[in-house]
């Protein structure tokens, strides 16, 4: 796996990401997708979307505005808890995310570690600023939340905020999506957007940044109704698990469920499901695990949360977070909208308030990273890198080179007879090993060479072997090879 510097002097050669603004000497924490970066994240977003939503009944999806009420802030509890831990220079002024200073300082894990604990070890360490040595303050909490103002007046009454996270936007539109999607319980809604925080340390690339986006969903249950009608389909998906009190096991979801691993059936089907998720995306089972939060690290909405985590090249980290959130959020927005959003139940001819049972919320960037550190191969036969992209989610999915300048007009004809059913890339300069390399770099799967012979040679990139088509038969065989 190459290193995240690596990662990202690569990332930015070949046009998939580039630091925000670099001109201008670039702006932490913000990040440009360049002319293949936009493609894979647009594939990877499109396919998330057909698996959860599309292909689904029970799920719909939305798109919620950026910024919105700060009364739903408020009300999440965001403008008063939504926090990390910071550590200034008592002479500097420098300030860190205390997490991450404790990790960098002493090579520990530190997830969830509290203001306590932070304090105890910097001073047991003699932790200083890593900046220029002097004497560090006592833990304190510092809001993620990026602030802004509505209208032309920049006063307290006109602040609102970029949001945090996509969800809130699914709770507060929730009694209209229910009703106009004639939504039953057990159901989802489902949201890919945009996410704004102000991080104290953004870090690692693509990993934590302060504008990102997420894919997250909100499944809906009713209250007591825990029994998931589609856990057969995912029980015998063994798992790498790490409960907060039990020991570290790999084991299926049925023997999890059993040993109460994991204590619902529905929070169990849907690490299993995300985990299956990235399986298919060609991720590798042993850079996967799920790791359950401890009481001090649970977010305030939550009341029970596994993460899949990923080994990345810096060392195992959150993806994505499953949370249980219950019904605290159509609490609280009940509560201070004062509108009831609660659902009428047929069965109990009763009103219920639906129970978030589980929420799979997977930032996008983070996926693109993986993506990128898990394809990732510096194939010294060939002599460049070859990045082994799942097929579904490539940039470009064939290029098409001329052997040389005289047949230009057959590999443009080429060209257009595909255009419209795959991504095609027409390359007509430098040698042909030279071009094969460039897609290999970028990932496509399928290079079509046009020389005089009949038919055409479509190259493959993990093999890098060669087969004879005839032109009309490559449709078909194309068809067959990518999807
Ligand atoms: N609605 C729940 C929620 O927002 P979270 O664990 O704070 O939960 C969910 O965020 C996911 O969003 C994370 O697992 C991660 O993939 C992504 N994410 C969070 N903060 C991020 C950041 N600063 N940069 C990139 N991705 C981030």
């Amino acid at each position: 796996m190459p290193t995240i510097e690596e990662l990202a002097t690569f990332c930015k050669k070949k046009g998939f990401v580039y630091p925000s603004s670099e001109i201008y000497g670039g702006l932490a924490g913000f990040f440009d997708y360049g002319h293949l970066g936009v493609e894979l994240k647009n594939n990877i977003k499109k396919l998330w979307w057909k698996h959860h939503v599309q292909n689904r009944e029970d799920i719909v999806g939305i798109d919620g505005s950026i910024i919105c009420s700060p009364k739903v802030w408020k009300a999440s509890g965001h403008i008063d808890c939504f926090e990390d831990i910071l550590v200034e220079c008592k002479k500097c002024k420098s300030r860190f995310r205390g997490d991450v200073l404790i990790e960098d300082s002493l090579k520990i894990v530190a997830d969830g570690i509290s203001k306590t604990e932070i304090d105890k070890l910097i001073q047991d360490n003699k932790i200083a600023c890593p900046k220029c040595k002097s004497e560090l303050s006592n833990a304190n909490d510092f809001n993620l939340m990026f602030s802004t103002f509505i209208g032309p007046k920049q006063s307290e009454e006109n602040k609102a905020y970029l949001r945090p996270e996509t969800a809130q936007i699914i709770f507060t539109d929730f009694k209209l999506i229910a009703e106009h999607a004639r939504l039953k319980l057990p159901f989802g809604i489902a949201q890919i957007g945009k996410s704004f925080r102000n991080e104290i340390s953004p870090r690692n690339f693509l990993f934590r940044c302060r504008e990102f986006e997420q894919m997250e969903i909100e499944y809906f249950i009713k209250p007591g109704e825990d029994k998931c009608p589609f856990i057969q389909e995912v029980e015998n998906t063994k798992i790498n698990l790490i409960p907060s009190e039990k020991k570290e096991e790999i084991v299926t979801v049925k023997a999890a469920l059993k040993n109460k691993i994991i204590k619902n059936e529905w929070h169990a089907y849907w690490l299993a499901t995300e985990y299956n998720f990235l399986i298919n995306l060609g991720v590798k089972a042993e850079h996967l695990r799920a790791r359950q939060h401890g009481k001090d690290e649970l977010a305030h909405y939550s009341s029970d949360c596994w993460d899949l985590e990923y080994k990345f090249p810096f060392g195992w980290k959150e993806l994505q977070g499953i949370a249980d959130r219950g019904n605290y959020d159509l609490t609280q927005h009940s509560k201070t909208s004062g509108k009831d959003l609660s659902l009428f139940d047929e069965a109990s001819k009763s009103k219920v308030l639906a129970n978030v049972v589980a929420e799979p919320s997977l930032g996008l960037d983070r996926l693109f990273l993986l993506l990128m550190c898990e394809s990732f191969e510096n194939d010294e036969k060939r002599g460049n890198v070859v990045l082994h992209l799942d097929k579904k989610i490539v940039p470009i999915q064939i290029a098409i080179f001329p052997l040389i300048n005289k047949l230009n007009d057959k590999g443009r004809e080429l060209f257009d007879m595909l255009k419209d059913e795959f991504v095609c890339f027409y390359d007509k300069s430098g040698s042909v090993g030279r071009r094969y390399a460039r897609q290999d770099e970028i990932g496509t799967p399928y290079c079509i060479t046009v020389d005089f012979e009949e038919g055409v040679t479509i190259r493959d990139r993990e093999t890098t072997k060669q087969e004879r088509v005839d032109l009309k038969d490559l449709k078909n065989k194309l068809r067959e090879l990518l999807f």
